[in-house]
């Protein structure tokens, strides 16, 4: 408003400046919206049957352009056809892209991403994992790495756009179906975050068909 809409050198950078000021703005209110939805129990869940393949490569599907960009590499390690998983699939989207979204922020161009499921689930539960080949997690921070807002290297965090909510998220959606969230790793030598969710309804749930299609409300 002092004129720099004129200054043609820079009018085109300050523009990026506010877009991506606004678009920070927007994913941290929504992060704090869901946050708090959460914690206040506000959150609706619609928890059903689905095949946990084909969520997790619907989920896939909306970060291989991201991951391409950078470029790290992005595969699946599929369960066996046909392994279920009870849960809201909206609900596994989000999880799943947080914990996405962080391993190609802090694998460098080149490193490697994987999700997959641990081949044995023990107790009902099945446990997911994502892999990557990044910078890692110091020991002493990874039992406070849930709490919001916290960052491990707060200069390079702010630097690549994180405000610290995204574990946070993941764990209380965890939490939410009855799982767990945690994380193995060793400085340099990359992260695996893993969670686990049921596999089948509880007893008495109404019988429903195996939902095939990924449909985010
Ligand atoms: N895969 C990973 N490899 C290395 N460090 C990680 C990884 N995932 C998370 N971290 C560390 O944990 C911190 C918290 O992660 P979280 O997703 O909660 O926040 P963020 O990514 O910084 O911001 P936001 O998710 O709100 O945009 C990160 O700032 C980073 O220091
Ligand atoms: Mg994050």
């Amino acid at each position: 408003m002092d004129g720099a809409l004129d200054d043609q050198q820079n009018n085109m950078r300050f523009l990026g400046i506010i877009r991506h000021n606004a678009e920070r703005l927007a994913r941290l209110t929504g992060d704090l919206l869901a946050l708090s939805r959460i914690e206040l129990k506000t959150q609706e869940f619609r928890f059903a049957p689905h095949l946990v393949n084909e969520l997790i490569a619907e989920v896939l599907d909306t970060i291989l352009p991201i991951a391409e960009k950078k470029p790290v590499d992005l595969k699946q390690e599929r369960a066996p056809e046909g392994t279920p998983v009870f849960c809201d699939s909206e609900a596994l989207y989000q999880i799943l892209s947080n914990l996405l979204d962080n391993a190609v922020k802090y694998t460098p161009a080149g490193g490697a991403i994987a999700v997959g499921v641990q081949s044995s689930p023990s107790g009902g539960m099945l446990e997911i994992f994502v892999r990557d080949s990044g910078i890692g997690i110091p020991a002493e921070d990874q039992p406070r790495l849930f709490e919001r807002f916290y960052r491990v290297d707060k200069a390079r965090s702010r630097e690549l756009g994180g405000t610290g909510l995204g574990l946070a998220i993941v764990k209380h959606l965890v939490r939410a179906h009855g799982g767990e969230v945690r994380v193995e790793s060793l400085p340099h030598h990359g992260a695996t975050f893993f969670f686990t969710l049921p596999m089948h309804p509880p007893a008495g749930w109404p019988e429903t068909e195996l939902h095939p299609q990924f449909t985010p409300s």
